[in-house]
């Protein structure tokens, strides 16, 4: 193998880290969801992996919360960590790093980091005068506030005005640099839309930011002058890079850039992609770094057109919502039925309807019922059958062939949606070949060798659309694998692609029904309606 491809088969992402002013929410779960679904694709491939999580934990949004508690602010970072942790383990996440901007580590990273801007000649002292949201830990242009004063995303919460002086990063010195990236490099920002949001504004001319705080102890000194705090996004986006340091690694930028840095992948919301899309690049073109692969900025889930979230306090509770549905249900509905860059409504009629239709009458169904007519017809092995004998127009070989490659496309966009549409296209046609086929009429008719095949082609078209499902219902995947014959589980991430190699299993034709199949077992059981529906 060359170093090239060595190289091109490691992947690092991450999802934005989140803020700790309170429990997640279902807006923090689904960003995490999207991630882990690419780490877990990007694994059963066969590429080494490196996937960052974590908290950001610093700023006068938590500083203020913490006092509202009564909490030190270190306390109550402490306390709503293990919700985000607790939180990934229900959900099945398998990240490999949690990084804390409030780590001891995090503080060196940063300190060299801002040396390194500091002596570019890229950090002044000026006055900074505007309206703070909070919230959002962001300046606002007074045309961006609605007429009550708030900002759009926190139409509940007033902006602030601030007049201080402040340590600021010239920005608008990377104009040109930065226009010359995304011209140069139209995946850098994806998807589209939200690359062209980025350009407008990039044209209209980029102002330097200011990257200090004064009157807020929450936050790193800046060095040498310690009556000012680090901005909170300045010290988060570094945050990504400490993730990178082995653990007892000592924290110097050159050790957390040597493995894995450039990240490849930063999955965020769109509300923060100015901060991913133009000041993270800018930042890293002064400390003279190279640049991520590419940002995708997703969009929100949102309750009757308002983005979900605390501050609105029409969020879900993920943590209900698991305990009720399950994690694979959760993980499904999110990927299947939210395009991955628009926003989407969540209602929970739907969801019950989504997957009592996909997962529990169309996937479960057709596994248990084939299933059990393979134990009744043919005493539960079908030995002597190879895909390699079905005729080339069979309806389900004919749509499993082109499924492999268009799904793998479909991953590698992020166009999770389109691909569970398709992998659902060759269950759907499994129903309606068995119903159309009626072994049970064969068998009665005395054809067993016609009754095998068309169980074989119906086994392995359940067995194709498990595998290629498994990044986003891995415990549903195992089942039916398990059902197959297989002894495998996909939440066993490392050496996965060795156990059930990619090639293989992602095609077509590659049951070895002489295995054994087992009894059928439900894999998902029907939902009842949310109650709020029921009489
Ligand atoms: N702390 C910053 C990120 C720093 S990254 C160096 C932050 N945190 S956050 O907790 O407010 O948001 C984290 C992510 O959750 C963002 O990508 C945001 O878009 C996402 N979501 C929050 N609410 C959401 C929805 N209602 N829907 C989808 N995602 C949303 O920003």
């Amino acid at each position: 193998m060359t170093a090239e491809t060595t190289k091109s088969r490691k992947f690092a992402l991450t999802t934005p880290l989140y803020y700790v002013n309170g429990v997640p929410h279902i807006g923090s779960a689904y960003t995490t969801i999207i991630a882990d679904v690419i780490g877990r694709y990007k694994r059963l491939i066969g590429e080494n992996v490196l996937f960052i999580t974590g908290t950001d934990e610093h700023g006068q949004k938590i500083q203020r919360t913490a006092e509202e508690k009564g909490l030190l602010p270190q306390d109550h970072c402490d306390q709503i960590v293990g919700s985000f942790q607790q939180l990934w383990q229900k959900l099945d996440i398998q990240y490999d790093r949690f990084s804390r901007t409030t780590a001891v580590r995090h503080q060196a990273i940063v300190k060299e980091f801002f040396g390194r801007v500091w002596d570019n000649g890229d950090i002044y002292l000026a006055q900074q005068q505007g309206w703070y949201c909070v919230q959002c830990e962001e300046f606002k242009e007074k045309r961006e506030l609605l007429e009550n004063g708030c900002c759009p995303l926190h139409p509940n919460k007033l902006a602030e005005w601030r007049d201080e002086e402040n340590y600021f990063f010239k920005l608008s010195k990377y104009q040109t640099q930065l226009e010359a990236l995304y011209e140069s490099n139209p995946q850098f920002i994806e998807p589209v839309s939200r690359r062209n949001e980025i350009l407008n504004f990039v044209n209209q001319g980029l102002q330097d930011f200011s990257i200090s705080r004064v009157n807020l102890e929450w936050g790193f000194p800046i060095p040498n002058d310690p009556n000012h705090t680090i901005y909170v996004w300045f010290d988060a986006l570094l945050g990504y890079v400490t993730a990178l340091l082995e653990p007892e690694e000592e924290p110097t930028l050159d050790n957390a850039l040597s493995k894995w840095w450039p990240i490849n992948l930063h999955l965020i919301g769109k509300d923060i992609l100015r901060f991913h899309a133009i000041y993270w690049p800018a930042m890293l073109m002064s400390a003279n770094l190279p640049l991520p692969g590419q940002i995708f900025g997703h969009g929100f889930l949102t309750k009757d057109g308002q983005k979900m979230g605390k501050s609105l306090g029409n969020t879900l509770d993920p943590f209900e919502l698991v305990d009720k549905y399950g994690a694979d249900a959760v993980r499904y509905y999110f990927l299947k039925e939210i395009e991955c860059g628009k926003d989407g409504d969540f209602n929970e009629t739907r969801f019950v309807n989504i997957l009592n239709a996909d997962l529990a009458n169309d996937l479960g169904n057709l596994l248990n019922r084939t299933l059990g007519m393979t134990q009744k017809y043919c005493q539960g092995s079908l030995p002597g059958i190879t895909a390699t004998e079905l005729p080339q127009e069979h309806p389900l070989k004919t749509i499993g062939l082109s499924l492999g490659e268009k799904v793998i496309q479909a991953y590698e966009t992020l166009k999770f949606n389109e691909g569970c549409e398709e992998i659902l296209t060759l269950i759907q046609a499994g129903n309606k070949f068995i119903d159309e086929q009626a072994p049970w009429r064969l068998f009665k008719e005395g054809k067993q060798a016609e009754v095998e095949k068309i169980l074989y082609g119906v086994l392995e078209s359940v067995r194709l659309a498990a595998y290629l499902l498994a990044p986003i219902i891995p415990n549903l995947s195992s089942k039916i694998y398990q059902q197959l014959g297989f002894s495998v589980d996909f939440n066993e991430s490392d050496r996965l692609n060795e156990v059930i190699p990619f090639a293989h299993h992602s095609q077509w034709g590659k049951l070895a029904v002489n295995q054994g199949l087992a009894k059928p077992q439900p894999i998902f059981a029907k939902l009842d309606p949310p109650s709020e529906d029921n009489p």
